[in-house]
């Protein structure tokens, strides 16, 4: 009884650790991937600002970051359609994940959260894939989409 106890904890504490492993190797990759991503978002992700205005959102700052991966899985898929064509020096967030492979996005994403956003936790290559399919239609979403988004997603998840 002793010993199937204690080789529960070990089996149990070694899942702990592969998942940490994992999700430092998705970080690892993630951040090989934010490059394009730095040209506006800045190298530390403070938005690269400029006298008076950013040339994107700070990710710091951003809730949208701190939401449900599935939120900024969203924003990758789709970009974002603006709502003041003035604003972030008249950049556009675009859909630059569309194309990219499932694998390399799921990085990407885990890396952004959980660099700037302070969220470590591990998003995989089958939730990418998941949320791809059941975004397959969706139209770009403007910033108010994606908070009742975010909010409806931490509805479902407090139950
Ligand atoms: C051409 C400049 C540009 C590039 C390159 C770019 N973004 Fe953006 N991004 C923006 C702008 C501008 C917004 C704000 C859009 C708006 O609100 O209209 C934004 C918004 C976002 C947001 C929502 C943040 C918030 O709180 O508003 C996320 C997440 C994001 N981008 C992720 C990324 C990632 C990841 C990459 C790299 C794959 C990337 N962006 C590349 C310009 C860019």
């Amino acid at each position: 009884m002793k010993k199937t106890v204690l080789t529960l904890l070990a089996i149990s504490l070694s899942a702990v650790s592969a998942q940490a492993d994992d999700l430092k190797a998705a970080i690892e990759a993630g951040k090989a991937k934010y490059g394009v991503c730095g040209a506006c978002h800045g190298i530390t992700g403070n938005g690269q600002p400029a006298p008076g205005i950013n040339m994107a959102p700070s990710f710091q700052e951003s809730e949208l970051l701190k939401a449900d991966a599935e939120v900024t899985a969203l924003i990758l898929f789709k970009g974002i359609k603006k709502d003041d064509p003035a604003a972030y020096m008249g950049q556009m967030m675009m859909p630059l994940g569309a194309t990219m492979p499932d694998k390399d996005l799921a990085d990407l994403i885990t890396y952004i959260r959980a660099e700037f956003g302070g969220v470590e936790e591990l998003t995989t290559e089958e939730q990418v894939k998941e949320y791809r399919e059941k975004h397959k239609e969706t139209a770009q979403p403007d910033r108010a989409a994606l908070t009742a988004l975010a909010e409806e997603l931490a509805k479902a998840e407090e139950g």
